[in-house]
């Protein structure tokens, strides 16, 4: 059986996390940095990993590698493959992004355009036509040009899988849920601990715990590019999101959010309804410094406000000298916090076991991991 190269994007700082997600779903990485993990699988394994990587943000499918020097070796290595594999005879070809570093080729839309005009001709020459027609299904193609080497990849994706589908509310700095779900994955927190988010906002991070606890996939609520395709199988597609809610294993959980804000917490109980996750989670209104509850271990996973993004600097690192409310009070339990603050240390009071590095766009993010 024909064997697929795929490339799983993330933050970057996450690849080691999604690599190891992977691994647990018996995939080789290959390679894995700057954002990127590839690795390959058999044909349609991009169904299930839509469905079930909680840290990717996109899966793609990589079709081709081939040297480019000059626009006439771009427009003849794209002439050289064999793309009715990938498009039917009448799908909406998108070349949605061109990356370039270090490469002859930089001009990111010419290359676009060569590339979209390339793939039309190769295709109506394939199927044997005269006139291409876009008439149906997602095909959108990312294109990476690094050291003269072009990467032509496609998405099978569609919307970041960060947009899980349950986040209709938002706080005012909410936190990618690919990256909640990597600070849970991350601290090696386990259903049977107690979790503590004290900065809960919209409930981004008991939210993706109680999906990891319940062994539910992330993916089973939403949409995929790939349904849109002309090869698109309904019949397995469905067989994989029932598989999908066999494997959930309910029972109970200790999550527990809190906010001062309950405008916060009215919409984390919102957020958390919508995948029926509600009866795993106690939203409380409550300050972080009135928090008491009787576990002597387990792990505090949260999101403190942040300076920059609201606007507050200085408050945020007095919030973060009252978090040592929470070493006093929760002295044996693992912490993950994370912020843009690269200082956050000094104001909480000791020093990490580990600092790690996310960037997300044009956001630099840490987590501070304190291991009892
Ligand atoms: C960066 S936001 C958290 C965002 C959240 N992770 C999400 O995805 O929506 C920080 C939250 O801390 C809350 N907050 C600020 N000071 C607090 C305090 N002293 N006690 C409890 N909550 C507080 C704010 O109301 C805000 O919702």
């Amino acid at each position: 059986m024909r064997k697929l190269n795929y490339i799983a994007l993330c933050s970057i700082g996450l690849e080691k996390i999604l690599s190891n997600e992977l691994k647990r779903l018996n995939y080789k990485i290959e390679n894995a940095n700057n954002g990127m993990v590839e690795f390959s699988g058999k044909v349609y394994d991009y169904y299930k990993l839509n469905l079930k990587l909680r840290t990717a943000e996109r899966i793609f499918i990589k079709i081709a590698e081939f040297n480019a020097e000059s626009f006439d070796d771009l427009y003849d290595g794209i002439m050289n493959l064999d793309l009715s594999y990938y498009f039917p005879k009448n799908g909406k070809i998108i070349v949605d992004k061109v990356r370039t570093s270090k490469s002859i080729l930089y001009n990111q839309s010419v290359i676009q355009s060569i590339i979209k005009k390339a793939i039309i001709e190769k295709l109506k020459k394939e199927y044997k036509i005269n006139i291409y027609n876009e008439e149906t299904g997602i095909y959108k193609l990312r294109v990476y040009v690094k050291n003269n080497i072009v990467t032509l990849t496609l998405d099978t994706t569609g919307e970041g899988l960060h947009r899980r589908g349950y986040r209709k509310l938002v706080s005012e700095a909410p936190l990618r849920e690919t990256i909640a779900a990597a600070m849970v994955l991350k601290a090696g927190w386990k259903r049977k601990y107690v979790l503590i988010d004290p900065f809960c906002g919209s409930g981004t991070i008991p939210i993706e715990a109680a999906m990891y606890g319940i062994n539910m996939d992330p993916g089973i609520y939403r949409r995929f590019s790939f349904e849109t395709w002309s090869n698109f199988d309904e019949k397995k597609f469905v067989e994989y999101k029932k598989e999908s809610l066999e494997i959930i294993k309910y029972g109970e959980l200790k999550l527990f959010g809190f906010d001062k804000n309950f405008k916060m917490i009215e919409i984390a109980r919102k957020n958390a309804e919508i995948f029926k996750l509600n009866k795993f989670i106690r939203f409380e209104k409550r300050n972080m410094e009135s928090i008491k509850l009787d576990y002597s271990e387990g792990y505090i996973i949260t999101n403190p406000p942040y300076g920059e993004r609201l606007k507050d600097k200085a408050h945020a690192e007095k919030i973060y000298e009252q978090m040592r409310y929470l070493r006093k009070t929760f002295p044996y339990f693992n912490y993950s916090i994370i912020t843009s603050h690269e200082n956050f240390e000094a104001f909480f009071g000791k020093k990490a076991n580990k600092k790690k590095k996310i960037i997300n766009g044009k956001q630099i993010l840490y987590i501070y991991e304190y291991k009892s």
